[in-house]
């Protein structure tokens, strides 16, 4: 391992003003994000609508330090043939992978869930390094669930046992890990349950990456924030959400980590990039912060574009539009009324 290349890529990939983009939809995932604008999904619509966002030039060069993608797109290419991975190679952003095969139910855990990957994960990250790719992803997911006594202990264990394993093998293959342990945010919980229950599965997290002697030099958290449950009926404002979300951080997350670039979960667009921008007007804050949204960057591409191909350039423009934003918010630099001015 190389620590000092490591730290370089996960310096860029938190570059000022820049983010990443979470393209790394599962084919089930991006099928439902398909049928919401009346799209068929196959291989073909799938890397047009990927190979659109990764020509959305603006967006690309300024605004997006790397892709994560998903192994069907990775290898992939476009129209005219050129490899989409080459197309992200020539806007100077990075490309990684999700390396993460889901979830499978915990046992003795009823509603509970471990991801699942690691049996030959070395010999794959070999052949994604070989292709291109810099970074990778691993997502867990804990769920909060009061009632049933969720999140349980031994959730939040071997869900962070799994993130030290892969967070070491892909530095051991010169990768830089993503490591990614969302909370949900779909629960009937408040917004201290969620700040009570993340800070508990980050310090987990951070002990099993120091048991598994993960570089923190040499990686990138991506985190949910502290935020009230979609269910619970209840709103934070967004000053509140950023300042619980920072505290919660700064207990919980060593200052060697070079960059923290979060996960949208299901926010609105406005709402993720106001949380973002919020952040970065608190001052002293011990790493970069910025965005790595899935949906939080690509929903209103997606209803622009609608798989039809008079749409792309309505489609880039959306992602380029969301692309910006967010790279002001991750300087603190956003105001709602740019939103305003470009609808
Ligand atoms: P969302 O921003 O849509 O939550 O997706 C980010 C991601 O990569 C989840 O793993």
């Amino acid at each position: 391992m190389n620590l000092a290349d490591l730290n370089e890529v996960a310096q860029a990939m938190v570059a000022p003003g820049k983010g990443i983009l979470a393209a790394d939809e599962s084919s089930p995932t991006i099928t439902k994000r398909f049928n919401a604008i009346g799209v068929t999904s196959t291989d073909e619509s799938r890397r047009d609508y990927r190979e659109m966002m990764f020509r959305a030039a603006d967006a690309m060069t300024k605004y997006i330090s790397g892709v994560i993608l998903y192994d069907e797109t990775i290898w992939q290419n476009a129209k005219d043939g050129t490899p989409l991975i080459k197309l992200i190679e020539q806007a100077g952003a990075i490309p990684g992978i999700k390396v993460d095969e889901g979830t499978q139910p915990l046992p003795a855990c009823p509603g509970e869930l471990v991801t699942v990957g690691l049996d030959r994960l070395a010999e794959r990250l070999k052949k994604y390094y070989a292709h291109g790719a810099r970074f990778a992803k691993w997502r867990a997911v804990i769920d909060i669930n009061t009632a049933g006594r969720i999140p349980s202990m031994t959730a939040i264990g071997v869900n962070a046992h799994a993130l030290g394993r892969y967070a070491a093998l892909c530095q051991a293959a010169q990768i830089v890990p993503i490591v990614e342990p969302e909370v949900l945010m779909d629960g009937d919980h408040d917004i201290d349950r969620c700040f009570e229950v993340t800070t508990r599965v980050l310090n987990v997290t951070f002990q099993e990456l120091r048991k598994q002697r993960v570089a923190l030099e040499g990686m990138i958290l991506k985190p949910n924030m502290a935020v009230p449950g979609k269910k619970s009926g209840k709103n934070a404002s967004v000053e509140e959400v950023a300042e619980r979300t920072v505290r919660m951080l700064k207990a919980c997350v060593p200052a060697a980590v070079p960059g923290i670039a979060f996960l949208s979960g299901g926010q609105s667009d406005e709402e993720a990039t106001a949380h973002l921008d919020a952040m970065n007007r608190i001052d002293n804050l011990p790493w970069r912060l910025t965005f790595s949204y899935g949906r939080a960057l690509q929903a209103a591409a997606q209803k622009a574009w609608s798989g039809k191909s008079e749409n792309v350039a309505a489609g880039q423009r959306a992602l380029i539009h969301r692309a910006r934003m967010n790279s002001l918010a991750s300087k603190g630099e956003w105001r709602a009324d740019l939103e305003e001015k470009a609808a």
